[in-house]
């Protein structure tokens, strides 16, 4: 038999079926398609970090608890004692610990339609059942079809992403809560863009038993470190670490987490600043005829174009050197669509020089 006849005999047919990530080549362009910041460390903090590496060995296995960012965090959450926090590589790990803990058979996962693909992705991967509700024209949940549709799939765990990607805007928060109190399942309230957003379900843990919250270091500046954590009873957390791999934590990540943090008023300038940046470029992507700009409570925007635009509009912006992403591809609800993760001000100047000339050579 060949090589393609062992494979196909022996990889589960919803793994073939599926494409891999794709991530975009970005060598020499301005990186506008990742929700990273555009911001490095200051020379203090480089410098204050190679005199934190001097001396370290990487012989010895990392402490598998990751105890010091764990005390460093709960603090400066502020968690109950019956609140426990699981660090995750990236927040994408911890969103397979969670389907993983919870894959009995025929169990569903569900949520709202466009959201972060992972969840749709790591349920397939685990050979779960994802349903997706499509949230309305304007990207605001549509409730009594989530409600409906919980009722009908009874599923086993609901991701609502905090603001949502990559419609960028915040579920109104009474929606947020029918659903946590109508679910029949977990619901997990992913707050990866909470540093540019206004309200949190951190402190609702304490009152829905069946509601954790999610975060991560990688949309504030750590993105490298790969740091994901999650935040909830320690009923359900203790049941999640059984499932994650020992050592999945890294000694650079533990280190520079945890020496970042000691340099939080930079990060949260940065995020500020980040914010502040979004509601210009927002106002002046608002000014061209033609394209609708969504409300944002994250570190990028989404917008809509007239119908057949975005791909030509995202391909002359490759061209001139600058990266974004396009969701038109998507079809659906995101039809038309493009999301600019915002870059420092110079970055999202050059994007918005090379969108109007675009724009205005595709209009005429
Ligand atoms: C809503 C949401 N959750 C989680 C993630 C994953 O983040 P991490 O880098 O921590 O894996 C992303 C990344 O884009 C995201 O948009």
């Amino acid at each position: 038999m060949n090589i393609t006849g062992w494979v196909e005999r022996l990889i589960r047919p919803e793994i073939r079926a599926l494409h891999a990530y794709h991530v975009q080549p970005a060598a020499d362009m301005i990186k506008l398609d990742a929700m990273e910041n555009p911001y490095g460390w200051t020379p203090e903090m480089q410098m204050a970090w190679v005199e934190r590496l001097r001396g370290q060995c990487f012989n010895r296995y990392p402490d598998p608890s990751a105890s010091k960012l764990r005390e460093l965090l709960t603090q400066r959450l502020d968690l109950a004692d019956n609140q426990q926090i699981v660090f995750g590589n990236g927040s994408d790990e911890l969103i397979q610990l969670i389907i993983m803990a919870m894959a009995n058979a025929g169990a569903k996962v569900m949520a709202p339609a466009p959201t972060f693909v992972m969840y749709d992705m790591i349920a397939r991967f685990v050979g779960l059942d994802y349903v997706g509700v499509p949230l309305n024209a304007d990207f605001t949940l549509n409730l009594p079809a989530f409600l409906q549709a919980m009722q009908q799939h009874q599923p086993a765990v609901v991701f609502l992403a905090y603001p949502n990607n990559p419609t960028g805007n915040a579920f109104a928060r009474e929606e947020v809560e029918q659903i946590i109190k109508q679910a029949p399942g977990l619901v997990v309230v992913d707050e990866a863009y909470n540093a540019f957003a206004d309200d949190s379900f951190l402190a609702d843990i304490a009152r829905y038993p069946n509601l954790i919250v999610m975060r991560t270091f990688s949309k504030v500046g750590l993105a490298a470190f790969r740091l994901g954590y999650m935040v909830g009873d320690q009923a359900w957390m203790s049941e999640f670490d059984k499932v994650r791999l020992p050592y999945n934590i890294n000694v650079l990540t533990q280190m520079g987490v945890a020496f970042a943090l000691e340099f939080e008023d930079v990060l949260a300038g940065q995020a500020a600043q980040i914010k502040a940046d979004r509601e210009t470029l927002a106002a002046q992507l608002a000014e061209f005829v033609g394209v609708q700009v969504y409300p944002s409570q994250a570190n990028f925007i989404t917008i809509r174009l007239a119908p057949g635009l975005a791909t030509r509009i995202f391909e002359g912006l490759k061209a001139d050197g600058i990266l974004i992403k396009n969701l038109s591809s998507a079809g659906g609800l995101l039809a038309d669509c493009l999301r600019i993760t915002i870059g420092a001000p110079n970055e999202n100047q050059a994007f918005l020089k090379s969108f109007a000339s675009h724009l205005q050579a595709n209009a005429s």
